[in-house]
């Protein structure tokens, strides 16, 4: 699992994202969009999920984007090419279900566009019309514009702070959309108040609409519970079922009290780390 190349797209306000390229045939082989791996740093360190944003079955590689959130993001952000991980498994999840739906929203919001890039571009190759709509805080955070324009038919930038395409949020422009033409699915990959916007936005207009969820995650394999959601009442695996669901089922005030749940704990490790 040897890191192949490092590309820093982002560093505003010291806070980075990252593109690793890494060596693994056997999961660049298998990988499918919606996909992602649980890797770990090094040997004492939690595991992560990360999406396959990019394989490349020629050269047996994936490529994974992450922003520096935490203690393990930013372990893994100061790897360098030629570093090795300590493990790497996947392909996990279901893959997007990948058809002719017809006209589609696709709708990412701060590194969930990095999420949105493989399914914009498997939906694409299946004859889809893809709309893309990104959103970030100001334009020095937005990320990979060039790769969503040539995945999409049509492609629309909100800023919060007008610094780039249009000042607003991405529901603004969804709204716009669906008041003018009927589209036949919305994907939805961001943070969780953006995903739950979105979905109001949906229900308003009777369209449906998927999401990929980032609920906490330790093993991924569906044996410890932790990624537990509800979706329409049921209980469900995010990382056995998931991570994709239908947004218009999934009850978002218990995913957003859920992730928080080890928010002290993890807090308590980068100031124990950043003090030594
Ligand atoms: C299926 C899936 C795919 C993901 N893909 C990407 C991706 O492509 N790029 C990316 O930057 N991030 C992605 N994430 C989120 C990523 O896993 C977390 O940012 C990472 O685990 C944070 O760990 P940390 O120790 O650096 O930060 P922490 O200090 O643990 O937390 C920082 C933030 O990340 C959230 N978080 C912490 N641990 C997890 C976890 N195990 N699963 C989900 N969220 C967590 C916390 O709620 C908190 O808001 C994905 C999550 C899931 C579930
Ligand atoms: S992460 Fe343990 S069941 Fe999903």
């Amino acid at each position: 699992m040897k890191i192949i190349n490092k590309k820093i797209i982002n560093d505003v306000g010291g806070v980075k994202i990252i593109q690793l390229d890494i060596a693994s045939g056997d999961i660049a082989s298998k990988a499918l969009a919606g996909q992602f791996v649980m890797l770990m740093v090094n040997d004492k360190g939690e595991r992560i999920p990360l999406t396959l944003v990019n394989t490349d079955k020629s050269r047996g590689t994936v490529s994974l984007i992450f922003q520096e959130a935490g203690f393990t993001t930013q372990s893994l952000g100061k790897l360098n090419s030629g570093d090795a991980l300590y493990s790497l498994v996947g392909p996990l999840g279901h893959p997007t279900e990948i058809k002719r739906y017809g006209r589609v929203i696709l709708v990412g919001g701060g590194v969930g566009i990095a999420e949105i890039l493989p399914v914009a571009r498997a939906l694409k190759g299946a004859g889809n019309h893809i709309t893309t709509i990104l959103g970030s805080r100001n334009k020095e955070l937005l990320i990979l514009e060039t790769e969503l324009k040539s995945a999409s038919d049509q492609i629309y930038i909100m800023t919060d702070d007008g610094s780039y395409g249009r000042k607003g949020f991405t529901t603004d422009m969804l709204k716009e959309l669906l008041s003018k033409d009927k589209y036949d699915l919305i994907y939805s990959v961001g943070p969780i108040p953006m995903m739950k916007r979105v979905v109001l936005v949906s229900r308003e207009y009777n369209t449906k609409i998927l999401v990929s969820l980032n609920a906490l995650m330790v093993d991924a394999t569906g044996m410890c519970g932790c990624c537990r959601v509800s979706v329409f009442g049921e209980v469900k695996f995010s990382c056995v079922d998931g991570p994709d669901f239908d947004g218009a089922g999934v009850d978002w005030e218990e995913l957003e009290k859920r992730n928080k749940v080890y928010s002290v704990q993890e807090k308590h490790i980068c100031n124990l780390f950043s003090a030594s």
